[in-house]
C-alpha cells in the first residue's frame, strides 16, 4: 500500500501517529536492505558458502565459513563492512618494517635517572635528546623538595583543582607563577598538554577565528579542534600570510594568533615583535606557548616574549613543567577574566585531577633556582653556540635552530632510524624524528642540551657524530 493510499484510507490518524507509522516503516525498509546487503556481500565472499548467526545484540551478522564466531566477534567484521582494526594496518605496518630492520628506537627504557649520562641496557650513555634544559631533574633541592612534599600532603590530590583538588600549594605555585610570568593571573594544568586543550578549547568561542602557525604543536592543533570556532593556518612564520588571512577575517567576532615561541622540532622561534605588531592592527590577542623557552629565553629566562622585548603585548602565555622545570605540568598565565572564566569553563581543567604535591612543590623549587641561578641558562647557551658551529663546520645541516634544540637533518626516515641506531650503539641518545613528526623528505635527528652537560661529554658527542655522519654519507 503506498504511503498515500494509506494516508485516505485514515484520515483522522493524528500528525504524531503518522509520524510515528512512518518512522516503523522506514525501519522495516533500513532492516531488509541490511538483510539484502549481507546476502550480497555472503555471495561476493571468496568462500562460497556463508553461515549466517544472530549476534549478543540480535543483529545479524554474517560470517564467512573458516571464520570462528569468536573471531567474528573480535575483529568486528559485519555485513561485509571493514574490520574496525583494518584502518591501523598503515602505522602498523610501518612499525612493524620499522621493527624487523632492527631500527625501532621509540620508548627506549631507560635504567638511571633523567641525566646528562642515562643507561639503557646496562649501556652508558651521553644524554642529547631530552629536555632537561636547565639540568634540574637530578637537582637535590629539588628532589628534596619533592619528597618533603609527599610527607606533607601525600602521594596525589584525588580529584579536581575545582573541587577537592587544590592545596595550598597550588595556590602558592600560580601566584609565583603570575608574578614570574608578569601576568595578573595564572592557573595549573596537570600536564602542558592540557594547559593548551582546556585553554583554546574554552577561549575560542563560536564565531571567532583563531590563526594558527602551521607547525604548532599538537596540543595546540587538538585545543582548537575541540573549540567552536575557525582555525585558520598560516605558513609556518610567513607574516605576508598571516595578515592576509587576518584581513580576511576582519568581521570575526573575536580573533587570537597562536603560536610555539620556540618551535619543539627544529628548535626556531616565532617573530614575536612582527606578530604583536599585526596583532595590533587588527585587533587581534596573541597566545604563545613557551614549553621550550621557559628557564632558557630572556636574560631572567621569562622566555621568547622578553627575549623579544614585548611581554606586555603578549596576552597568554603558557609554559610546561616537563622541560626546564624538571617536573610534570603547565601553566596558562593572562588577564584575571581569562583565567577566572577558564576556572570555571575549562573542561579539562574542571574534569581532571590536579597536579600530585610532589610536581607543584618541585616546580617550586625548579622556579627558586630558575630566578637565582642565571649561570645556567649561560652555560646552556654557550654549549648551544659551540654545538651549532661545530655540527655546521664538519658540515651538517643544522636547519634555522636558534635554540638549543639543534635538529640534524638527514632528509630520509630510514637515514635518521639508522644514524640514532649507530649513534646509540657509540653511546649517544639522540631521536630520529621522521614523518609525520617532520614533513616528509625532512626527517632529522632532534638533539637538545643541558647547561650541566661538560665539555667531555659535547666533545664526545661531536666525535661519534662525525665518525657516523660520514660512514651514513650524511657528511
Ligand atoms: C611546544 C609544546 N607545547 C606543549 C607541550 C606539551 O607539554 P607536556 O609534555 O607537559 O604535556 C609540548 C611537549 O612536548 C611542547 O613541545
Amino acid at each position: 500500500m503506498t504511503q498515500q493510499a494509506e494516508n485516505t484510507k485514515t484520515p483522522k490518524l493524528s500528525a504524531l501517529k503518522r509520524y510515528r507509522r512512518m518512522q516503523r516503516q522506514v525501519r522495516v525498509l533500513f532492516r531488509k536492505t541490511k538483510e539484502k546487503t549481507a546476502t550480497l556481500a555472503a555471495k561476493m565472499s571468496s568462500k562460497p558458502e556463508a553461515e549466517s548467526w544472530d549476534g549478543a545484540d540480535g543483529e545479524e551478522t554474517v560470517m564467512t565459513s573458516g571464520t570462528s564466531q569468536a573471531e567474528g566477534h573480535a575483529n568486528g567484521k559485519a555485513n561485509g563492512q571493514k574490520d574496525f582494526y583494518e584502518k591501523f594496518s598503515p602505522i602498523l605496518n610501518q612499525v612493524k618494517k620499522v621493527r624487523e630492520a632492527g631500527v625501532y628506537l621509540y620508548c627506549r627504557p631507560i635504567e638511571s635517572g633523567q641525566d646528562t649520562e642515562v643507561t639503557i641496557h646496562g649501556q652508558k650513555m651521553v644524554m642529547v635528546g631530552s629536555n632537561n634544559y636547565l639540568g634540574l631533574t637530578s637537582d637535590p633541592r629539588v628532589k628534596e623538595a619533592a619528597i618533603k612534599a609527599i610527607e606533607r600532603f601525600g602521594s596525589g590530590c584525588t580529584g579536581s583543582p575545582f573541587l577537592n583538588g587544590t592545596l595550598e600549594l597550588h595556590e602558592e605555585l600560580e601566584a609565583r607563577l603570575a608574578k614570574f610570568m608578569k601576568k595578573p593571573m595564572a592557573l595549573l594544568f596537570s600536564t602542558g598538554m592540557q594547559a593548551n586543550l582546556g585553554t583554546l578549547s574554552a577561549i575560542v568561542g563560536r564565531g571567532d577565528v583563531a590563526f594558527s602557525d602551521r607547525i604548532n604543536h599538537a596540543s595546540i592543533v587538538d585545543g582548537l579542534r575541540l573549540s567552536f570556532g575557525k582555525t585558520v593556518k598560516f605558513h609556518h612564520n610567513d607574516m605576508e600570510d598571516l595578515e592576509r588571512l587576518l584581513k580576511r577575517h576582519q568581521n570575526a567576532d573575536g580573533r587570537l594568533i597562536v603560536v610555539d615561541g620556540v618551535y619543539s622540532m627544529e628548535g626556531d622561534l616565532a617573530p614575536l615583535p612582527d606578530i604583536v605588531k599585526l596583532a595590533k592592527s587588527y585587533h587581534a590577542k596573541v597566545m604563545v606557548d613557551d614549553a621550550h623557552a621557559a628557564g632558557v629565553f630572556g636574560a631572567h629566562g621569562r622566555g621568547t616574549p622578553e627575549h623579544f622585548g614585548v611581554e606586555d603585548d603578549v596576552d597568554i602565555l603558557m609554559y610546561t613543567f616537563s622541560k626546564s622545570f624538571a617536573s610534570i605540568g603547565g601553566v596558562v598565565a593572562g588577564p584575571v577574566e581569562v583565567i577566572e572564566y577558564l576556572r570555571h569553563a575549562s573542561r579539562e581543567w574542571i574534569f581532571s585531577a590536579s597536579m600530585p604535591p610532589a610536581s607543584v612543590a618541585g616546580v617550586l623549587a625548579a622556579l627558586d633556582i630558575v630566578e637565582k641561578e642565571d649561570w645556567r641558562r649561560e652555560r646552556l647557551w654557550t654549549i648551544t653556540k659551540r654545538m651549532q658551529q661545530e655540527y655546521k663546520r664538519m658540515g651538517f645541516n643544522i636547519g634555522a635552530s636558534q635554540s638549543p634544540i639543534i635538529s640534524i637533518f638527514v632528509w630520509e626516515d630510514f637515514k635518521a632510524y639508522k644514524m640514532a641506531k649507530r649513534l646509540m650503539e657509540e653511546g649517544v641518545f639522540v631521536n630520529p624524528v621522521v614523518s609525520p613528526a617532520a614533513p616528509p623528505g625532512k626527517a632529522l635527528l632532534r638533539t637538545s642540551y643541558t647547561a650541566t652537560h661538560t665539555d667531555e661529554q659535547m666533545d664526545f658527542v661531536l666525535d661519534k657524530f662525525k665518525k657516523v655522519g660520514k660512514e651514513l654519507g650524511v657528511i
